[in-house]
């Protein structure tokens, strides 16, 4: 016999049981975002996990927002319920590839997207999101920095603090990067005097048509003042979810089905109830790298 379909008020009452706190990603899907306790963007969810007092967080993202719970948690437990999902630009550059990259440039310090491992973090100096990358490279007060994995942000940050030289690794969001500029120039045709928000893992043509470039939450607080008729949003759809509840009376264009990250459409409402259920998908991060990585992410919390 198939298994009864899984309610939003079991898994709330599950998380109520277990001492629990469901973070989830803008990106995720509708019904998940509907049980979780915050949604937000990498930097809210790294500041939550960080003050959070349950004893299990959920993650309901992808695996380097669950590695940076358990790092700026520890002693908490935390549970991606999906384990598969990754996010494959963090995968575009390895501790090992970074330690070469460092050696290569003695003295230049690091800063690398929370888009990226633990051990890659380890090795960081500094880490960001994409809400607080520009302030974080600020802060530094340096002439040169490094910056991964992302060389579309990588360049939107140079755009932004010019008197910083920023070597940017050669990674990538596949999701944002394969949006052109003729897809968003056809979405204005389509829909004339809309403005357009685009996050910074954009390309750089992308970003520079665009009206802000924002992280996801920064997207939902600009759309909330803005207060517009129609909104072209060049980031991942699941944000389309937020933006819509946030200001009902703005219509929000995305660029889909282009703009569909499949690994952040994995977590079903299945997976939150058995994680919290049967406590699968434990994220551990040994110690010693948590302990290195923690000291990038906390510079990285305390800016911006
Ligand atoms: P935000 O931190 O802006 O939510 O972005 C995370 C991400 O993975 C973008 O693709
Ligand atoms: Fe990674 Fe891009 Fe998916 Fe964000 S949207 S999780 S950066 S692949």
């Amino acid at each position: 016999m198939a298994e009864a379909l899984v309610t939003p008020e079991e898994v709330r009452i599950l998380a109520r049981e277990r001492k629990a706190v469901i973070l989830a990603h803008n990106y995720q899907r509708a019904e998940v975002q509907a049980v979780a306790d915050v949604v937000g963007d990498s930097l809210e969810l790294a500041r939550r996990a960080a003050a959070v007092d349950a004893e299990v967080i959920v993650l309901a993202g992808v695996r380097f927002m669950a590695e940076s719970a358990a790092i700026l948690a520890p002693g908490k437990t935390v549970l991606l319920p999906r384990p598969d999902a990754g996010c494959p630009m963090a995968d575009m550059i390895t501790a090992a590839q970074l330690a070469e990259w460092k050696a290569e440039n003695p003295g230049v310090p690091v800063v690398m997207y929370v888009n990226s491992s633990a051990e890659v973090k380890a090795l960081t100096d500094v880490c960001c999101t994409s809400a607080n990358a520009v302030e974080v490279v600020r802060s530094l007060g340096v002439p040169r920095v490094l910056f991964g994995p992302d060389r579309n942000l990588g360049q939107w940050i140079a755009g932004q603090v010019p008197d910083v030289e920023v070597t940017v690794w050669n990674g990538c969001c596949p999701i944002h990067d394969r949006v052109s500029l003729e897809m968003v120039r056809e979405a204005k045709v389509a829909h004339p005097g809309a403005p357009v928000i685009a996050h910074p893992e954009c390309r750089p043509e992308v970003s520079a048509e665009a009206d802000a470039v924002l992280s996801t939450s920064q997207m939902i607080r600009w759309a909330q003042k803005a207060g517009e008729p129609e909104v072209i949003v060049v980031t991942e759809g699941g944000l389309l979810t937020g933006l819509a509840k946030a200001v009902p009376d703005t219509r929000f264009i995305g660029i889909i089905p282009a703009m569909i990250c499949p690994n952040m459409k994995l977590t079903g409402l299945e997976d939150v109830r058995n994680a919290l259920r049967d406590l699968t998908g434990q994220v551990v991060v040994p110690g010693e790298v948590a302990s290195a990585a923690r000291a990038s992410l906390e510079r990285m919390t305390a800016i911006g």
